[in-house]
């Protein structure tokens, strides 16, 4: 067993708990307690459902326990949703139902000031004494998708679930990353889990972070919103381990500006710290710094075709010459390369594109691409076997009469190849034949974006860490660090 394994073992019942009881159940779906109550029902969470409310004897047709006492047998998880000056008396009773863990909503912690940093210290040192592990308090909870944990009152508990299921968030502010949370799902982005860690009493944002990385092979990408480490050395070890194991960790770290540290300060009491040495640490350790939200779910899109770049050369294949010029201006500008193209890779591309079209990188199709869809997937196949190009971005228009084709064609030299690629893909009037086009794309696991700067971020940042990794691994495999 290593270092790290014992502490997994406890971390393991937040996210897969035998039987929660929710202390504060309500039959109130306003109320935190009725939200959460509702959704474990909803969601049908597996394991024993014990709500507590001492004035009910039976909450959504579940059997209510006017104490934590009263409950028969152990109990595995907790989720205290009381006022703050009643949340250590139940931690006591928690303890004598042989909880391991708590996830504690309430907020009138540390976050309010001397009296409330009391309070929480109070509250930390009897959850240790009894061996209890917390999550919060001052958080939304804890969602874990697969095994039907909604141990949350977050609005994210009445989304549908979406697939594939790969992606673990972890954040600092509750609300926030429930609007991430959401919006992700919203552009077609699965979540193994949400841990919403709020005050950070006891368990903090590195420890669910080695979390991911080591115990949830489901998760293939980690996100997070990040004020500030408390423990840099956790963070360091858990970011390291991950690019060993090749699975990308992104996080929005805010508090860049003294506004920013300011108000992160008194958000959930994190020094935001220098931002310039988060920088440079998130650089060394291969974590990829991110500014929006859509930076992680492009990522997340292009990331799941499991295609990882061999360079940095990138080919640009356009239906608009405007279009073309935006996404090889970004992409040189992040450091990546739009190389002329060879001789032959011209010659070739010429022999299909109009007279009136460019064979230089980018290719523009221009609008002959509406009379003649199958222009692309010609021009495709050509850069497509062109050994001096590492990646593609196609950027197309999909129309009744040239959805089908353009579809198609690119399915077909997708699958010819082992190299990445990147769809972007505007259309104008959406209908049943466009709408299909683009899923059955998707459907054949091309990654599709609707913005061209999403696309190109999305490149850059799989660039990098696909460099970052290959250097870390040549230097593993060439002596000790
Ligand atoms: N044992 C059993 N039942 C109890 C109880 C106890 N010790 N204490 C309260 N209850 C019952 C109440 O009677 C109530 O039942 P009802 O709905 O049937 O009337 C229910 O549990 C909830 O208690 P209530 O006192 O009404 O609290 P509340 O739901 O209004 O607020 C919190 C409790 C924890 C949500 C609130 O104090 C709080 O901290 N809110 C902010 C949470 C937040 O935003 N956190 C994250 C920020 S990112």
């Amino acid at each position: 067993m290593n270092e790290h394994e014992c502490d997994f073992s406890r971390l393991d019942y937040f996210f897969n708990p035998r039987s929660i009881a929710l202390v504060g159940a309500s039959s109130d779906p306003a109320k935190p307690g009725g939200r959460c109550l509702n959704a474990l029902i909803k969601r049908h969470y597996p394991g024993m459902i014990y709500p507590i409310n001492k004035r009910h004897r039976e909450l959504l047709g579940l059997t209510c326990y006017p104490t934590l006492s009263d409950v028969p047998g152990e109990v595995d998880m907790v989720i205290i949703s009381v006022p703050a000056h009643t949340t250590i008396p139940v931690l006591r009773e928690a303890a004598e139902k042989k909880a391991r863990v708590a996830v504690i909503f309430t907020s009138g912690f540390s976050e309010t000031g001397p009296e409330g940093r009391q309070l929480q210290k109070e509250l930390k040192e009897t959850a240790q004494r009894l061996g209890i592990r917390l999550l919060g308090p001052n958080c939304v909870g804890i969602v874990d998708l697969p095994m039907s944990v909604m141990a949350s009152f977050a609005n994210i508990v009445d989304l549908e679930p979406v697939y594939p299921m790969n992606l673990g968030f972890i954040t600092q502010s509750g609300a926030f990353g429930a609007m991430i949370y959401a919006q992700a799902v919203e552009e077609g982005v699965g979540f193994s889990s949400f841990v919403s860690v709020g005050n950070e009493a006891d368990t903090e944002f590195a420890d669910f972070l080695a979390y991911m990385v080591h115990r949830r092979s489901d998760t293939e990408i980690i996100g997070g919103y990040l004020e500030g480490e408390k423990d840099g050395t956790k963070l360091r070890r858990a970011a390291i381990d991950a690019l060993k194991l090749g699975k990308p960790i992104l996080i929005m770290k805010v508090g860049r500006t003294g506004a920013g540290a300011r108000a992160a300060a008194s958000h959930t009491g994190s020094m935001a710290g220098e931002d310039r040495i988060y920088d440079s640490f998130f650089r060394q350790v291969g974590i990829i710094r991110i500014e929006s939200l859509r930076e992680l779910t492009s990522f997340v899109i292009i990331h799941r075709a499991h295609r990882l770049p061999k360079g940095k050369r990138v080919a640009v294949l356009s239906v608009s010459g405007g279009a073309g010029v935006m996404m090889a201006d970004k992409l040189e500008e992040y450091g990546l390369d739009v190389p002329s193209l060879s001789d032959a890779t011209r010659h070739g591309l010429m022999e299909h594109l109009p007279p009136f079209g460019s064979a230089a990188n980018p290719v523009d199709m221009t609008s002959a691409l509406g009379a003649d869809p199958t222009i692309l997937g010609k021009c495709l196949r050509i850069l497509a076997h062109d050994g001096e190009l590492d990646l593609i971005v196609v950027n197309t228009a999909l129309t009744d009469a040239t959805a089908a084709t353009i579809s198609r064609d690119i399915i077909d030299v997708y699958h010819s190849i082992p190299k990445p690629m990147v769809v972007t893909s505007h259309v104008f009037h959406p209908t049943k034949k466009t709408t299909r086009a683009l899923e059955t794309m998707k459907e054949a696991d091309i990654p599709v974006l609707k913005d061209h700067l999403d696309a190109v971020r999305a490149i850059r940042n799989l660039v990098w860490y696909t460099e970052k990794r290959r250097c870390f691994l040549t230097s593993l495999g060439s002596g000790p660090d």
